[in-house]
């Protein structure tokens, strides 16, 4: 779509800063294979982009949740290895046989599926088995991995490629749990050793930084490819050489003076206390821009912090820009997340407004914001 028909609110990916970012993530793990995650359309950064980006860059295999984000990047021809970080079901075998796929799998229901569809169309499939050493979510207990994988020897068409587990607590600044889980994995790893199993994975971002033990084979970083810390407790200082890959943009397409005590936006929960300049903008929570930011939100406009007022409509909000008088004008660019100035909003400030974490704030930039990819390398943004 050209600049002129495109919507006017954008996410501009910085690729350099991708590709530098995953250079510090590849000098922390020394040459361990790197299996960046891009579910969630790369969490919000747009799959496509980045899996191509990838893919020149040379990585080989990709961790996405879902059956339909591979197929989907496979069928718009990034062809990869594809990891499947989520359970499936059973009934979603074919596709992954026929896709060439790796899930993740821990029911014996799954195991012999995908052997029956594999047999089938003559191929083997590689899985990875989820072993839960203390997320809680899937995966089988420790315990039971030798019966597994005695279960999985009756299947030739199906080949255990990867032991994996995945951290619940790696983020916090405790990391008590996380080294006992190392350790249990490490201990099945071992006792499953015999059965070929040739990759041992469990680190996510946070343990790239801070648990060099859990490094194993290979890594899955997600977050900090995207240049996001995944969290405040992370001790290792290289997490601050991490640059954030996402700006999220938008334009003023209207400007108007209202007098001292307008009411604005629906319920009319902000009154201007002098006569203003009010800007409105077309980015609401139809965007991803919560609605819950409502006047606790500032956009940055000519390089200053301007508040949000009223109530975040769907797709559009307002910004006093009073401040800017006589020096802004309609088609000027207003940032949500980025640099503008000398002036930075971050997106862990908007998650530090809604209670959340920037995770959430980049994966939930909406669909219909076109992902913009910038190339060059622009520190000011
Ligand atoms: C199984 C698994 N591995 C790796 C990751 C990447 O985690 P992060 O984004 O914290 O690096 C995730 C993300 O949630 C995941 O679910």
């Amino acid at each position: 779509m050209s600049r002129r028909t495109r919507h006017l609110t954008t996410a501009r990916i910085h690729l350099a800063r991708l590709s530098r970012n995953l250079a510090l993530l590849q000098e922390m793990v020394g040459g361990r294979e790197m299996w960046p995650a891009i579910k969630a359309n790369a969490y919000g950064h747009g799959a496509e982009i980045v899996a191509r980006h990838l893919i020149g860059l040379g990585y080989r295999t990709l961790s996405v949740a879902h059956t339909a984000e591979a197929i989907a990047l496979i069928e718009r021809s990034a062809a990869a290895t594809y990891v499947l970080l989520s359970a499936a079901l059973p009934e979603q075998s074919a596709a992954i046989v026929a896709y060439g796929l790796e899930p993740s799998v821990c029911t014996t229901e799954m195991t012999d599926a995908l052997a029956g569809e594999a047999e089938k169309a003559g191929k083997q499939v590689a899985v990875h088995l989820m072993v839960d050493t203390g997320m809680g979510r899937v995966g089988i207990h420790p315990d039971e991995v030798p019966s597994f994988l005695e279960h999985c020897r009756a299947l030739p068409a199906l080949r255990i490629r990867g032991l994996m587990s995945h951290f619940p607590c790696a983020d916090q600044a405790d990391k008590s749990l996380s080294r006992e889980e190392i350790e249990q994995f490490r201990r099945v790893a071992e006792a499953a050793a015999a059965a070929g199993i040739e990759v041992r994975h469990m680190a996510n971002s946070a343990a790239i930084f801070d648990l060099p033990d859990s490094h194993f084979d290979a890594v899955r970083p997600g977050i900090a490819i995207y240049g996001l810390r995944p969290s405040r407790e992370i001790a290792n200082p290289r997490v601050h050489r991490l640059e954030p890959v996402l700006e999220w943009r938008t334009r003023i397409t209207f400007l108007k003076e209202v007098a001292a005590g307008t009411g604005l936006s629906y319920g009319h929960t902000f009154h201007t206390r002098r006569p203003s300049l009010i800007a409105t903008v077309p980015v609401g929570y139809g965007d991803g821009l919560s609605r819950n930011l409502s006047n606790n939100l500032e956009l940055l406009v000519r390089g200053r912090r301007c508040p949000q007022v009223g109530r975040i409509t769907m797709d559009q909000s307002l910004v006093d820009v009073t401040a800017l008088r006589g020096q802004v004008e309609q088609g000027d660019e207003a940032v949500i997340i980025g640099r503008q100035g000398g002036e930075e909003v971050t997106a862990d400030e908007l998650a530090g407004k809604l209670g959340t974490i920037n995770y959430e704030i980049v994966t939930g930039i909406a669909q219909r914001v076109p992902r913009l990819v910038v190339d060059t390398e622009d520190r000011e943004g």
